[in-house]
């Protein structure tokens, strides 16, 4: 399974890319307003991201609610770098706007999808990534993770060839708030996790490396002493 970061921070961004295994990255308008970032340098930052991303993946969101102004807004993303996907909520006129944009070779991240049937006609409008939500089920009691293993199993039934420019399909499992999280997508064969930076961090982390880590230390620290 791949790991993107889930985030607009640029300094999380580059720090993430130093460790060498990231492989996209996902933004939405919270996580940019989080930034402190203005609407005029929404589009330069997204640019900044892609640049820094060296043509991995980078989804940047349109706010528009009609299917005309997504689709302005896809071309208008898109063509800012090759590695820019469009990221739209799932909702009639953003499957209108993927079947116009994936037809001329815009990739679409549809996001906000809590069930099968939203990720199977993402996929069938044109979708190159659809995007369930695992935490937000877990923040009303609800079993995400099961949630997600029922799309990832609708999904993965077929075979997507001619939909989009990249004749695949790929889950991105998203609104993840713990390393579980990532694990449970992992075992169920989803293709990316979009993991946020603190979460990310979680994840390499585990109470015996630390501890092994010191024990090497206080037993090397006696191999330098007895020179
Ligand atoms: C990613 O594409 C989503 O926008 C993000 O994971 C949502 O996470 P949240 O539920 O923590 O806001």
């Amino acid at each position: 399974m791949k790991f993107f970061i889930d985030t607009a921070d640029i300094d999380e961004i580059k720090e993430a890319m130093s460790w060498g295994c990231l492989a996209g990255v996902t933004t939405n308008p919270s996580l940019y307003a989080r930034t402190g970032g203005k609407l005029a340098d929404f589009e330069g930052h997204m640019l900044k991201i892609a640049e820094i991303c060296e043509g991995l993946p980078v989804s940047a969101e349109s706010q528009s609610k009609t299917t005309e102004g997504m689709v302005e807004d896809g071309r208008r993303l898109s063509a800012l770098a090759p590695n820019i996907v469009v990221k739209l909520p799932i909702c009639a006129e953003s499957l209108a706007a993927t079947h116009t944009l994936a037809a001329e070779g815009v990739r679409i991240n549809m996001t906000l999808v809590f069930s099968p049937t939203q990720a199977l006609l993402a996929a069938n409008a044109g979708a190159r990534y659809i995007s369930p939500f695992v935490g937000r089920f877990d923040d009303i009691a609800e079993d995400g993770v099961q949630q997600l293993a029922n799309v990832v199993a609708c999904v993965q039934n077929y075979d997507w060839s001619g939909k989009n420019v990249d004749d695949e399909v790929e889950i991105i499992t998203a609104s993840v708030r713990t390393p579980n999280h990532v694990t449970q997508a992992a075992l169920l064969g989803a293709d990316i996790a979009t993991v946020p930076f603190g979460a990310l961090k979680k994840c390499l982390k585990h109470p015996l490396t630390d501890q092994g880590m010191a024990s090497f230390d206080a037993d090397w620290a006696k191999v330098v002493a007895a020179q």
